[in-house]
């Protein structure tokens, strides 16, 4: 069964209004839940995710402990690049490590079109679980973006930098857009297959975009996200576009055209609304390091944020980025009833 349209994370992403805020957290599955580190195997990431009833369980954990307004796949924004072959593995504590870096027009043969039910029919299938066992509770299905998963495949690994991601695309301008096409169609297999086995919302992962000028960010990588959003429009679900430190970069995510736009906690979001523009719903924007300080910190700063969305509709309750490892899932419980007993204007 579909979830109800009208469940309050699907009405505040459609920007109408709602009966109580929704809130769910980036991250919400894993290392911060003892019961995520119980069923969790010492295998890597990319193999618990190819374990159907292991994906379903630990994206359903969260829900159950919080009562959140919404689940999130458990998978990983490399899942795809990583079952073309392109040789990615995820390293505990590290991140994405790339065997063979992406340098030259050869590597493009390396990343041919995703066939879903082909190269990763365990994500769908976890997808077809968890509608069954979520009854009214939304399913987000996810992608990297465009540059985001370039970043990992051309520098190998993470970087503070991202140099080396830079200077491909600024000097091999015609490559760079190339590569970014590529995982433009690729982002778009997956989030059609996706909502096709019954995610009910998709939120394409920039995360490292704010390592771009607006520039930068307009002319290199912005048409591949609009191109990524535009590719599942008619697929009728909302999208969500997010990253950290995009301060400079909202009025061109909004530009390319996501129904909500995600905010990290350096931008207030009254600001964050005036840069977006009518029509775009926000979610965020609780700083998850925040999380760790007393609780009535916690509190009194979750009531910040909600106070600075101004009672607007088209709010969805996030952190500002993942939750840390080490946060204490109490205090996210409890973040849970304070965001529901926040009472909207009606
Ligand atoms: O949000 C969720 O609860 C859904 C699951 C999810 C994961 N990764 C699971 C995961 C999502 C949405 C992602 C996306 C992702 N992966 C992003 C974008 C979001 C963000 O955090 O900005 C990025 C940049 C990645 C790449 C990646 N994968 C990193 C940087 C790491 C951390 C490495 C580490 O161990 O510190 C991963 C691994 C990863 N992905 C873990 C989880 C739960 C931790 C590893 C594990 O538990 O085995």
């Amino acid at each position: 069964m579909p979830p109800d349209p009208r469940a309050p994370f699907l009405t505040a992403c459609r920007n109408e209004p709602v009966s109580r805020v929704p809130v769910w957290f980036m991250r919400q599955a894993g290392r911060s839940l003892p019961e995520y580190r119980a069923v969790r195997s010492t295998g890597s990431i990319l193999q618990a995710v190819q374990d159907v009833d292991l994906a379903t369980e630990i994206t359903l954990q969260p829900v159950r402990r919080y009562g959140v307004d919404a689940a999130i796949l458990y998978s990983d924004i490399v899942v795809p690049v990583a079952a073309l072959g392109f040789g990615v593995e995820i390293r505990a504590g590290v991140g994405p490590v790339v065997e063979r870096p992406f340098r030259d027009e050869s590597d493009l043969d390396r990343l041919r079109p995703l066939d879903p039910e082909a190269d990763c029919p365990y994500v769908q299938q976890t997808v077809r679980n968890l509608v069954d066992e979520l009854g009214d509770v939304p399913l987000i299905g996810f992608a990297g973006a465009p540059f985001t998963v370039a970043s990992y495949l051309v520098e190998g690994g993470p970087s503070r930098t991202h140099g080396v991601t830079k200077a491909l695309m600024l000097g091999r301008p015609d490559l760079w857009a190339r590569l970014l096409d590529r995982l433009a169609g690729i982002a778009i297999a997956a989030l059609r297959a996706q909502v096709q086995a019954g995610a009910a919302a998709v939120q394409l992962f920039d995360s490292w975009a704010g390592t771009l000028s607006p520039a930068m960010y307009e002319r290199h990588v912005m048409p591949a996200s609009a191109q990524v959003l535009a590719g599942v429009a008619d697929l009728g679900v909302p999208t969500i576009h997010f990253g950290v430190t995009t301060g400079e970069l909202l009025p061109l995510m909004a530009k390319a055209g996501a129904s909500v736009v995600g905010v990290d906690w350096r931008v207030p979001l009254d600001a964050a609304r005036a840069r977006l523009g009518p029509g775009v719903a926000v979610q965020g924007n609780l700083d998850p390091a925040v999380c760790l300080a007393p609780w009535p910190v916690v509190e009194a700063s979750a009531h910040e944020v909600l106070a600075a969305n101004g009672g607007r509709p088209g709010h969805i309750f996030n952190l500002g980025h993942g939750v840390l490892p080490e946060t204490d899932p109490t205090v996210l419980e409890r973040l849970v009833e304070v965001v529901h007993a926040w009472e909207v204007p009606r």
